[in-house]
């Protein structure tokens, strides 16, 4: 899969430069391309916001700079293109694998007070907010659907850790797990863990 950030800060994103995130894309299983859509802004002091028709607080995002960066990178509009705002739909499980099956996606990272309602209209398919919260910008939430959706692209992590996982087969958490030692500091790891007897792990697990 192929994603594009489009931010006017891509030093945050060095978080996706670790762990599996890092692995995928040394893979070549996912490539991840940060743009600062600064870049493409026509204003002669490279300007990318705008005071509010109507008045009120804040500074919007203007449509050119996000419109052209947009069209330059999926001019034939092939892209699920996404913009991440706390005014959306809460994304869930079931949305990250739809999201998961795109061969290409452009995530638009939102600040300030907001962005001009055309990019919207004429640019983007989908909106995504992670959570009933503000933030101060889309990035960390692009991060968060970033993970979430790596994941699911074939290849990144055993597909054995996916199956059971919460929130597949209708899950809501997983069981609870243990690791060596048997003791530590009096708790004793449960008995049925330990006897071998995969037909009673199974059913403990379950419960
Ligand atoms: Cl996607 N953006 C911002 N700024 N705040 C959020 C969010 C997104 N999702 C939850 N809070």
């Amino acid at each position: 899969m192929r994603i594009d950030v489009l931010t006017l800060f891509p030093d945050m994103f060095s978080a996706l430069d670790h762990s599996i995130i890092k692995r995928a894309r040394t893979a070549g299983h996912l490539e991840i391309n940060i743009v600062n859509f600064r870049d493409f802004s026509a204003n002669k002091h490279k300007q990318v916001d705008d005071t509010p028709y109507g008045g009120g607080p804040g500074m919007i995002l203007m449509a050119q700079p996000i419109v052209d960066c947009i069209e330059s990178l999926d001019p034939e509009r092939k892209a699920r293109r996404i913009f991440l705002t706390p005014s959306a739909d809460v994304l869930k499980h079931k949305t990250v694998i739809q999201i998961a099956k795109h061969d290409h996606i452009i995530l638009l990272c939102g600040h300030y007070e907001g962005v001009d309602r055309r990019v919207v209209e004429l640019c983007i398919d989908q909106e995504v907010s992670i959570g009933e919260y503000v933030l101060t910008g889309g990035e960390i939430p692009a991060m968060v659907l970033i993970d979430a959706v790596a994941r699911h692209i074939p290849g990144v992590i055993n597909a054995d850790s996916l199956v059971n996982e919460s929130y597949t087969n209708g899950n809501t958490h997983e069981h609870h797990q243990y690791t060596r030692p048997r003791e530590y500091r009096g708790l004793v790891v449960p008995q049925v863990l330990l006897d071998g007897n995969h037909a009673e792990i199974e059913k403990w697990r379950k419960k």
